[in-house]
């Protein structure tokens, strides 16, 4: 296929059509040349497809943040290829992930579909999700390019960040993904020093297009296209959603005038049908489902035991052994939070509960309270429904079963509906309440609705979205509620009847029916679950943040546990010393109760398996994975970099490169967890280490072989970190000091170093502040390795180091710093317990 041909055969009205969106999710199609349409989908855990609806289900892995919690490239190498075959299953050709923005605040809302608080572990999970991804013939879109690293004010706020910080800290992923060889990228709503990032021309062209040689597609986040020249100049290529918009006639009428030059347009051309081609869209036959299927729900159920991150485990009550019975408390042990929301929302076909995957185990006793429910909206009535659309005179024009009383369809109608004539949409649904009393139902959603009860009208309003970002209507719909006195066993018709007009483009129907059966007082409801907790073997409570303090679209405002769920887990903790508390959230939450419980098991957002792998953590089956790819806090106030709100439209990144645990390093604060920390099952020694220089390479900085021992009764895995520290500090060759020396690089010695096992403050014999001196950490990651060993079994590992470990950005340029390096191996950034010494000239 000679794309320079096609290019030669599209008159430049057709050109500039293929450059934006012919709707939400798809580039049009053109026969002319041989081109299908080009669909995009998020992303980042499963492939939503172009319904935002349940009747278009996906495969829901882990949270992204868990996926890092890994640690494992060739298992999120697997995920990848699982999204590609649900890719290619639903027709999409370009996959909207993954998300590569830095953990830089725990209160940012997004922070659970990011990777990691470290730019080298984001990028080697990322570009392991990339290739995975790509090895399936379907485009990953790393995003949001660049430093969209909080909500508050995302489509405007304007990031001040040095060069420095913005090259080893928020690029230095994307940079990774470019040596990967993604296909795509996303650029972001916010500015960056002053330039909205689709009209950033130095960062897409200059730093992305040019000196990264990037060849993929750039597109714009959905609506960040709000200028014609600058961002068609810029190196910006797809503008999305579509047809309508800043490029079209726009910019036919720019490059006719002369204003835009025609071969910037045939360059974004060339790299859609670029794209095209590597994704089966442009001639032969269409791409078909991949051979050799992946079982997504053996693999959703894997991820999620490898990410489950162990952080407390006194008295090693966990694996559980011997029970008769288990006190099973927290709202999230009915209904676990699967995943975080917002654009990265899918819709698997079930998921399970931790409730469902502890009582098909069968061989105890479960007792079930819910203790509290922290969440603020009620849930969809959770009855089978159906979406019935009528015209203006109430006639039906098409109905579609729903599978709970919830209605969302977002840029594409649902299938096999014209909504041409559409004037109404309704739920309808026939509910039987198990119990006698007062219910609740709501309507959730943004415009002009109606509920009734067996024909009797309950609710009748305009409800108006709260101002700001447009997403919010969906991200955050407004609810009214209202209380309804039903009988045991009485079904009742209900409706929820939503006047709509412009139906016809864009199609945005978003909105639901939500449900809550009469339920005791909160104080009844903690004593409950102290009671069942005091008269059990073991009691594990389910806690976690809800969808209005995590999702897309603003930022968190506490990282407390929201509602009374601290206390829940206190007088739980009172009842029963045996406590495990099961952490359901994709972020840092703090712990006031942390030294009254035995153990805590961070499970995140662990998708449409969490039940199963949660059964198989806590009883043994599996061992937990994760590891902390984010440092976490005891208390928000401890946080050195915490703040998420711009002031006067910008937010300063003035901390630099002082992000995560080195941060905390620098502040010489403790956190409750250290970076990297994570329990398993078994034990290990580690044994010895040798570092060797590969002076020189791009890819190659130096190697360094560990030997660790599994000291244990039972098969484990262990993430094997190694750290960098510069022995002299500061950035600049030391005078007189042993960068000046003579010689080639040193052979390392191999010395034990006490480790600070229990994870303690980080030691710094010069403090903390002055070794960060001249722009660097005291420490920071460098590399890392999984290995898995039989009892009494040794294993060595040889972990490669990248040349850009040793390097800072300094003054437009990569500079590696000479000097005698500190290289420690770790369990993590705190518990270190090898160290050898290396000798770096250049
Ligand atoms: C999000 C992107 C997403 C896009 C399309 C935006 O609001 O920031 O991450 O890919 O919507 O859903």
């Amino acid at each position: 296929m000679d794309i320079e041909e096609l290019i030669g055969a599209l008159d430049l009205p057709s050109k500039v059509r293929l450059l934006a969106g012919a709707d939400m999710w798809s580039l049009p199609a053109m026969p002319e040349i041989g081109l299908r349409r080009l669909v995009m989908s998020d992303g980042p855990i499963g492939v939503r497809g172009e319904q935002w609806s349940t009747a278009d289900p996906s495969i829901a892995l882990p949270s992204p943040t868990a996926l890092a919690a890994t640690w494992d490239t060739g298992l999120v190498r697997r995920a990848g290829r699982l999204l590609a075959q649900e890719a290619r299953r639903k027709g999409v050709h370009v996959l909207l992930a993954p998300t590569l923005n830095i953990q830089r605040s725990p209160l940012a809302g997004r922070h659970f579909e990011c990777f990691s608080e470290d730019p080298l572990l984001t990028g080697e999970i990322g570009a392991a999700y990339v290739e995975g991804v790509q090895d399936g013939g379907v485009a990953a879109t790393p995003k949001h390019f660049v430093a969209n690293d909080f909500e508050t004010e995302r489509l405007t706020a304007d990031v001040v960040v040095c060069d420095k910080a913005l090259r080893e800290v928020y690029l230095a992923p994307f940079e990774r993904m470019v040596r990967a060889g993604a296909w795509g990228v996303m650029a972001a709503y916010n500015a960056t020093n002053g330039t909205t990032m689709t009209e950033h021309a130095e960062l897409l062209l200059g730093v992305l297009k040019g000196e990264w040689g990037f060849d993929g597609f750039v597109v714009s986040d959905w609506t960040a296209t709000r200028s014609t020249e600058a961002t068609a100049l810029a190196g910006l290529d797809v503008a999305m959603p579509g047809p309508y918009g800043p490029w079209g006639d726009r910019l036919v009428e720019a490059v006719r005038s002369g204003r835009v030059p025609e071969h910037v347009v045939d360059d974004k051309v060339r790299r859609v049908l670029r794209l095209a081609c590597r994704t089966g869209a442009l001639g032969g036959p269409a791409p078909r489902p991949l051979p050799d299927p992946i079982d997504g729900t053996a693999l959703a159920r894997e991820v999620a035991a490898r990410s489950f991150t162990l952080l407390r485990n006194e008295g090693g009550l966990l694996p559980l052994r011997g029970l008769r019975s288990v006190a099973l408390i927290g709202a999230g042990a009915a209904q676990v939070r699967a995943m975080g929301g917002g654009s990265a929302e899918v819709f698997p076909d079930k998921v399970v509960s931790p409730l469902d995957g502890l009582r098909r185990r069968g061989e105890f006793d479960v007792r079930y309270a819910v203790g509290t429910d922290p969440r603020v909206r009620l849930e969809p009535l959770a009855t089978p429904s159906r979406a019935v659309f009528l015209d203006k005179a109430g006639v039906v024009l098409a109905g579609l079963p729903l599978r709970t009383a919830e209605a969302r369809w977002l840029g594409e109608p649902p299938s096999g509906v014209d909504l041409a004539g559409v004037a109404a949409v309704e739920i309808r649904t026939t509910f039987t309440p198990e119990a006698e009393g007062p219910h609740q139902f709501s309507i959730s959603g943004a415009g002009a609705f109606t509920m009734s009860v067996d024909g009797h009208t309950v609710l009748d309003e305009v409800i108006v979205p709260p101002e700001g970002d447009p997403a919010a209507a969906f991200l955050a719909p407004p609810e009214r509620r209202i209380v309804v006195e039903l009988a045991a066993g009485a079904p009742v018709e209900l409706t929820v009847r939503h006047a709509t007009s412009a139906l016809s483009g864009m199609v945005f129907i978003a909105f639901a029916l939500g449900h809550a059966a009469p339920s005791p007082d909160d104080e009844t409801l903690l004593a409950e679950a102290a009671g069942i907790a005091a008269g059990a073997d073991v009691a594990i409570v389910v806690a976690g943040t809800t969808k209005e303090t995590e999702s897309e679209g603003f930022d968190r405002a506490s990282l407390a546990l929201p509602g009374r769920q601290d206390e829940l887990i206190a007088r739980v903790a009172a009842a029963n010393p045996r406590t495990i508390v099961v952490l359901n959230a994709g972020s840092p939450v703090e712990m006031p109760w942390l030294d009254q419980v035995a153990a805590v098991l961070l499970a995140w957002f662990p998708g449409q398996e969490a039940g199963d792998a949660l059964a198989d953590v806590l009883f043994g089956d599996a061992e937990p994975g994760g590891r902390l790819p984010t440092t976490w806090p005891m208390r928000a106030q401890d946080v050195p970099v915490l703040d998420v709100t711009p002031v006067e439209g910008k937010i300063r990144y003035d901390e630099g490169v002082l992000v995560g645990y080195r941060a905390w390093e620098h502040a010489g604060s403790v956190p409750a967890f250290w970076f990297g920390h994570g329990l398993g099952y078994t034990t290990w020694s580690y044994d010895s280490v040798a570092a060797t220089r590969t002076a020189g390479g791009v890819t190659d900085g130096a190697t360094v072989t560990v030997a660790v021992t599994n000291t244990g009764d039972r098969a484990g895995r262990e993430v094997v970190q190694v750290y960098l520290s510069p022995l002299v500090p500061g950035d600049a060759p030391a005078s007189g000091g042993t960068a000046a020396r003579e010689g080639t690089d040193g052979p390392s010695e191999s010395t034990d170093v006490p480790s600070d096992v229990t994870d303690g403050p980080l030691v710094s014999t010069d403090g903390p502040s002055d070794r960060s001196a001249g722009g660097r950490p005291a420490r920071w990651l460098a590399g890392f390795d999984v290995v898995t060993a039989e009892p009494g079994t040794t294993v060595l590992t040889t972990i490669s180091l990248p040349e850009r470990a040793f390097q800072v950005w300094d003054q437009g340029c990569w500079r590696t710093v000479p000097g005698d390096y500190t290289v420690e191996i770790g369990r993590s950034v705190a518990d270190r317990r090898l160290a050898a010494t290396l000798r770096v000239t250049v």
